[in-house]
């Protein structure tokens, strides 16, 4: 998958691109990360990319001019349509099933929003899928940017170590329904050693009886969902 990335902040990206999985996912050759600096398309001699708001109010607007041309510089450099997607606060909530929709697209254009916002006419003109990571209001869209970047690229086939073990398990276990809305919270995970601190790990665990781990883990799914996200247990199918 390539993914171009449009920012006013290219080199907030590097170390977390290169890093962990979605570093995995590259050294791979699983996905290719092209960072763009919207700044370098604006057409004017100081290089704004920003201004104020038409009829007054707080903050800075970004402009249509910079980040049309960055866009259709991107588009250009490569014949692979691309799916265009902006993080921002007014998109809709993202949930697996957005990453598990995008995860399939061969490329993907990623615009991090910022300032107060964006044009409106730029948003109509490039009719991007608007992506919000939650309600919360963050200096700009270059964290949301590289959220979506790590959830897509961890389900590119192949990146993670082990085989796709999430999609193998029985319905009742699987976190994900078929539509990748989530279903139950994972339950509690534990290692070594045995025993921390006076904290035994759960008998079953060490039984080796797997059907009655397999049942504990579902039941303790179950149980947390239930403390924790009772909303997603009485939800229409
Ligand atoms: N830009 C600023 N806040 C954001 C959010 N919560 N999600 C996506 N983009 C944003």
């Amino acid at each position: 998958m390539r993914i171009d990335i449009a920012t006013l902040f290219p080199e907030m990206f590097e170390p977390v691109l290169q890093t962990s999985i979605p570093g995995r996912a590259a050294a791979g050759g699983f996905a290719t990360y092209h960072l763009h600096d919207i700044r370098e398309f604006a057409d004017n001699r100081h290089r704004k990319v920003d201004d104020r708001p038409f009829g007054g109010g707080p903050g800075m607007v970004m402009m249509c001019q910079p980040l049309h041309d960055c866009v259709q510089a991107i588009e250009a450099a490569d014949p692979t349509p691309a799916t265009r997607v902006l993080m921002t606060p007014q998109g809709e909530r993202m949930e697996q099933r957005h990453v598990e929709m995008l995860a399939g697209r061969e490329r993907l254009l990623i615009i991090a929003g910022h300032y107060e916002g964006v044009d409106e006419r730029v948003i109509e003109a490039l009719d991007p899928i608007e992506l919000s990571i939650g309600d919360y209001v963050l200096s700009g869209g270059e964290l949301p940017a590289m959220v979506l970047t790590d959830a897509v690229v961890r389900l590119l086939p192949g990146v993670l170590g082990h085989d796709d073990s999430a999609r193998e398990d029985s319905f009742a276990e699987r976190e994900f329904d078929d539509q990748g809305r989530r279903r139950l919270l994972e339950g509690p995970h534990y290692t070594r050693p045995r025993v921390w601190n006076d904290r035994a790990v759960p008998d079953v665990l060490l039984s080796g009886d797997h059907q009655a781990v397999e049942a504990w883990r579902r039941q303790q799914m179950v149980e947390r969902t239930r403390q924790r996200r009772p909303d997603l247990l009485n939800r229409d199918p």
